[in-house]
């Protein structure tokens, strides 16, 4: 059964103009892009959105920097689309990612790594609704 999760392309990527090359990296893998929009994210929206990370030590550097450009929004629809996204994303620190995924080929550190992707399904469902109304999405 397909299923719906949501991809951010991060201020590292959109300061390096990879979007395209980000989306054709989906388009490729078969995703459908159910919604898409590009957005500037206040910094409250930003802490909104990470709010499982507020007190961690790495929660303002995090924040400031999902805040610092607009970001691209995608849902992104297909079969397992939860995992099968962060198995093309790769690791969170782009050091440990696998050879081929879009953070080992595009991220340069753990905290500028290029892209988010929802960590499960019920996490993908929290996310799109922060970003996106349901009749935003799709089918
Ligand atoms: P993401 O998958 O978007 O979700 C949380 C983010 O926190 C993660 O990507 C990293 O960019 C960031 N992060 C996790 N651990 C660290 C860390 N030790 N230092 C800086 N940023 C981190």
């Amino acid at each position: 059964m397909d299923e719906v999760t949501l991809a951010i392309i991060k201020p590292d990527a959109m300061r390096r103009n990879l979007i395209g090359k980000i989306i054709g990296r989906y388009e490729e893998e078969g995703f459908r892009i159910a919604a898409m929009k590009m957005k500037k994210l206040s910094r409250e929206e930003a802490e909104g959105f990470y709010a499982e990370h507020r007190g961690k030590s790495f929660f303002d550097e995090l924040t400031a920097f999902l805040s610092s450009t607009p970001v691209v929004l995608m849902a992104l629809k297909g079969e397992n689309a939860v995992k099968r996204n962060r198995d093309i994303m790769g690791a969170t620190n782009p050091a440990q990612a696998a050879d081929g995924t879009i953070r080992r080929t595009y991220a340069k550190s753990i905290g500028e790594n290029t892209i988010h992707g929802s960590d499960s399904v019920v996490s993908a469902e929290r996310e799109l609704g922060y970003f996106f109304s349901k009749t935003e999405i799709y089918s």
